[in-house]
């Protein structure tokens, strides 16, 4: 049997497609840095050869420039050396993310792949495993959010979703639009954690500038910074404060609750105290 390629397979949904799938005894094939890389596309013909299906993640994010091509492109190449089924992960209320969905689905149309696209709300693990861990952890949050509400959708919610559709249980030529079951504000969203690891966490509302300088300062490189804060200043206007039932119609059952995702997270670690 032909492997799964997944992009971006240590990352946080694609690591779980990987689980999901090395579970059931198939086999994968995991694509990062540097054997794949997608500022080197001389890397990519190695990762799409022999592999039956692909679930494709872009980084850092589909909406900085050049992602849409290049997740087209990929697509392309993909379908043309045989990939019969191809997965995209996108994001809510991006305009550059639908047309990078537009121009996958094309790609893989135009050399008889099947698609899917998995366009998800902003992940649960962003407070876990990504830029917010560590400051939850320290007791201080800053934030460039007021009373903008999320539906925040767990990862394995996401990657269960993905997994189907990869496999054909779930309809190819849609996109599936994932979120979780409760619109909550980054504020009650800390207050969750804060309850789930009983320490007290503050949450600071931060300008654009003073959450990019923020991220600067924890290491991330500059232009990646100002990506990401120009991407939240878009976002996170209100345009994406609906639930959808994505989860429900793919999985037969409710998405994740962010208190059950916060309870099970504190349990495993995810805020624990750091030595400084
Ligand atoms: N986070 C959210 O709330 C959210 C919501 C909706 C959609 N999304 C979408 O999710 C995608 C990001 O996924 P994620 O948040 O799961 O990311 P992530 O957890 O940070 O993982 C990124 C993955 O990509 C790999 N990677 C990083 N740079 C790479 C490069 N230049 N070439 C190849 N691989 C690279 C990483 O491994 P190495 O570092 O080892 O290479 C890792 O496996 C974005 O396209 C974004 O649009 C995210």
């Amino acid at each position: 049997m032909n492997p799964t390629l997944v992009i971006g397979g240590t990352g946080k949904t694609g690591r779980r497609v990987v689980a999901r799938l090395q579970n059931q005894g198939l086999p994968v094939r995991v694509a990062n840095r540097p054997s794949f890389d997608w500022n080197e596309p001389s890397t990519w013909p190695a990762a799409v050869e022999g592999v039956s299906a692909a679930y494709v993640t872009y980084a850092p994010d589909l909406v900085f420039p050049g992602g849409p091509e290049a997740v087209s492109e990929l697509a392309e190449l993909a379908a043309r050396n045989g990939v019969r089924r191809l997965v995209l992960l996108s994001g809510r209320g991006e305009p550059e993310a639908f047309r990078a969905e537009q121009l996958f689905a094309a790609a893989a149309e135009r050399y008889g792949a099947e698609w899917g696209v998995v366009r998800s709300a902003f992940f649960m693990q962003n407070f876990s495993e990504s830029f917010l861990a560590g400051s939850l952890a320290a007791g201080d949050v800053g934030f460039p959010a007021d009373g903008v509400r999320e539906p925040f959708v767990d990862a394995d919610d996401i990657a269960e979703v993905a997994t189907a559709v990869l496999q054909g249980a779930a309809p190819s030529g849609v996109v599936h639009e994932v979120t979780g079951p409760r619109l909550m504000t980054f504020e009650e969203a800390t207050q969750e954690v804060a309850t789930a690891t009983g320490r007290p966490i503050d949450y600071r509302l931060l300008t654009t500038e003073g959450f990019v300088e923020e991220l600067v300062t924890a290491g991330l490189p500059p232009e990646e910074a100002e990506g990401v804060g120009g991407l939240f200043a878009d976002v996170l206007d209100g345009r994406n404060e609906s639930a959808t039932d994505g989860v429900r119609r793919v999985l037969g059952r409710e998405p994740r609750d962010f208190a059950t995702f916060a309870a099970a997270a504190a349990a495993e670690g995810a805020w624990s105290v750091r030595p400084d």
